[in-house]
């Protein structure tokens, strides 16, 4: 049975499917059979997927049936992560039934809280039919930003645990995608911070998966 990561937050551009990525890549390379389920019906990631350079598999899930059917169809992996997407309450329903651990990115801007109070208070009722791990993620962090240490204060009122590790602000990791590639690819000396980043959050992810 495929432990399932999903990435969710009903705002954009808070690097769900980036991070997503990084994450799929990361989790192959540490020898799991693993996939990468993209709930967006743009595709925007199945466009990206470039065929024998992508390491894990890419498998569209678009609609809410495909989403409810991942853990009897796709039960051959290992790990599957779902790149999760905006502004869709339904979709995100049944995202949060079928994960075993939900990352919700959140970036040290102005938060638009509106949106994402409908998502935990979905978290919660999820979590009282069934254990459900749920955890912030701080993406896009700027060094020494006051906004970086507001949002941190912020999240702590919000009910759930912030993930140990951070995603810094990065020109490279944008570069990456654009290749059809995830910062894993790069071997550049300056692509090192972010994939050690995204190296440290795979890890601790399967640290809190498996105990
Ligand atoms: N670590 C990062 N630092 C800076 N920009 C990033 C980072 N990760 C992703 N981005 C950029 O932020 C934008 C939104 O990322 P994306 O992953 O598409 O977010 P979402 O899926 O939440 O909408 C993209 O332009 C992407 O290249
Ligand atoms: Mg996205």
């Amino acid at each position: 049975m495929a432990r399932i990561i999903s990435f969710l937050n009903p705002k954009g551009g808070v690097t769900k499917t980036t991070t997503s990525m990084g994450v799929s890549a990361g989790i192959k390379r540490r020898g799991f059979k693993n996939g990468l389920c993209e709930s967006d019906f743009q595709l925007s990631i199945g466009n990206w997927y470039v065929e024998g350079v992508t390491e894990f598999d890419v498998i569209a899930t678009t609609t809410e049936k495909a989403i409810y059917s991942i853990p009897k169809a796709l039960k051959e992996y290992d790990y599957i992560v779902i790149d999760g997407l905006a502004n869709n309450m339904a979709m995100t329903a049944a995202i949060l039934m079928v994960s075993d651990l939900v990352i919700v990115p959140v970036a040290p801007s102005p938060m638009d809280y509106a949106s994402m109070s409908a998502l935990l208070a979905a978290i919660e009722a999820r979590q009282a039919l069934k254990p459900l791990d749920a955890r912030f993620l701080i993406t896009k962090k700027k060094e020494r930003s006051r906004l970086t240490k507001m949002l941190r204060e912020e999240l702590k009122g919000l009910g759930l645990p912030i993930m140990k590790t951070q995603i810094s602000d990065s020109e490279i990791v944008k570069y990456a995608t654009a290749e059809g590639k995830t910062i894993y690819d790069d071997r550049s000396s300056a692509a090192s911070k972010p994939r050690g980043e995204i190296d440290v959050l795979t890890k601790e992810i399967l640290e809190i998966l498996n105990g």
